[in-house]
């Protein structure tokens, strides 16, 4: 469910006009809802409430998703913690108000001034990926005479998620170690006075839209857990990850947070574990759309029809990238059969292409139009390709609205650059 609805006539984030917002910032533009991120932030947690296992479980947002910071204390108002990939993301959730001991350090390759960082930070954990990482850390904590706790990011050979290009848990995949490789690391782990192996993580893609192969990976984490602590190991931590599907189509989801929670607490019973999890898209997905504008209508004589927008690749990469579906809606309906379009953004690359033969209502030159479902890896990876400004982000709240990141103007664009001193005659 989402705060975006028509009220008389008009599509609303909320209590806010979307019409009132691209008549003060323009388009394009982001529009977050509060009450969207709130409402998906407390379904999950009454979902894992449901269950004694997955009760106080640490729901640690996957700040890759939608790093704005004004979304982040909506976030960390609701409990939430940060899943965190970068010294970067770590300072942001810190920004935000979230509190170290809810910080997840994630990532395939920290830099040891990241992993440095997020030691004298105090981080709950640092998810190490590899032996490599290990023993780099290993040297980092030694240098600073600390000992911070690590769980071990498992490859549990399950690879799920709507695109090869975020599967993240198979074999080939550069993520996690193998099961058995984990297994001498953890002894390696245990054995040193600078980390403190609490236990073990696995994110095995994203966009997953049905349970099986979470379930899977979960069992894979079960097993190894008896299996430490048949050797001694002390395995106190589960970090389920992300990755549960949103509906892109108006259809309901195939994953529901409920039964996403009783496979969770499935796996963990009787384990007596803390629990984490690291979602991003379903808390934020649904919280956003990118505003846009028509910029004009290209019918060719051989009948093709291209809805040109304000909007391209580089503000909403998806399309693109993955061949995502975004629903494109028009922000004041109008009267009149739908046809078909090829909607398209400026960018000079024929990537450049939101949706092929879609068929859409009318719109005109001038309309304003929603890209649906947003609010995931939309801003996030968004840049400045064609030297198009970096798109803005604006936060509704009931009535309230404020923009969120300002879009830079052409001179500050400019300004972060500077001509080499020997080319100034
Ligand atoms: N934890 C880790 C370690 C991750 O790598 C990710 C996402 C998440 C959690 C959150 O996954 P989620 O709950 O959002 O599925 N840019 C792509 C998605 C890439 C996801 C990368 N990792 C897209 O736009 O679909």
């Amino acid at each position: 469910m989402n705060h975006f609805e028509i009220r008389d006539g008009v599509m609303h984030a909320e209590g806010v006009s979307l019409e009132a917002i691209a008549a003060e910032i323009g388009t394009p533009a982001y529009v977050y809802s509060a009450a969207t991120l709130r409402r998906h932030a407390r379904v999950l947690r009454e979902a894992l409430d449901g269950h004694a296992e997955t009760t106080d479980a640490l729901i640690a947002f996957a700040v890759k998703a939608n790093s704005n910071l004004s979304v982040l204390k909506v976030l960390a108002g609701e409990g939430l913690g940060a899943d965190t990939v970068s010294e970067g993301e770590i300072r942001r959730a810190l920004a935000a108000g979230i509190a170290p001991e809810k910080i997840v350090f994630s990532g395939v390759g920290k830099t040891d001034t990241e992993l440095a960082f997020a030691i004298r930070t105090g981080v709950l954990e640092i998810n190490v990926e590899s032996a490599a990482e290990l023993d780099r850390l290993i040297a980092v904590a030694a240098g600073l005479g600390a000992r911070p706790d690590i769980v071990f990011r498992v490859n549990p050979r399950v690879g799920s998620g709507a695109h090869a290009k975020i599967t993240t848990g198979a074999p080939a995949d550069k993520f996690g170690a193998p099961v058995e490789e984990v297994m001498a690391l953890y002894a390696r782990a245990a054995a040193s006075n600078h980390v403190r192996p609490v236990g073990l993580a696995c994110h095995i893609g994203s966009q997953i839209t049905e349970l099986s192969p979470l379930k899977a990976a979960f069992a894979v984490l079960r097993r190894m857990t008896l299996d430490l602590r048949a050797q001694g190991f002390e395995v106190h931590r589960l970090d389920f990850g992300g990755g549960l599907g949103v509906p892109y189509f108006d259809r309901p989801g195939e994953a529901d947070p409920v039964d996403y929670a009783a496979v969770a607490a499935e796996a963990a019973r009787g384990l007596d574990v803390q629990l984490a999890f690291e979602p991003g898209r379903m808390i934020a997905a649904n919280a956003g759309v990118l505003l846009t504008r028509v910029i004009h209508v290209n019918e060719r004589p051989d009948g093709m029809r291209f809805l040109v927008l304000d909007s391209a690749m580089n503000d909403l990469m998806r399309p693109a990238l993955y061949d995502a579906f975004h629903d494109i809606r028009p922000v004041r309906p109008r009267e009149g059969a739908a046809g078909p379009y090829d909607v398209v953004g400026p960018v000079c690359e024929t990537g450049d292409t939101f949706a092929k033969d879609r068929v859409l209502p009318p719109l005109e030159a001038g309309d304003l139009a929603a890209f649906m479902t947003a609010g995931a890896y939309g801003a996030t990876m968004a840049n400045e390709y064609n030297s198009r400004p970096l798109v803005p982000e604006v936060l509704v709240d009931g009535d309230r609205w404020a923009v969120v990141r300002a879009r830079p103007s052409y001179d500050e664009m400019l300004a972060r650059e500077a001509v080499a001193g020997w080319l100034i005659p």
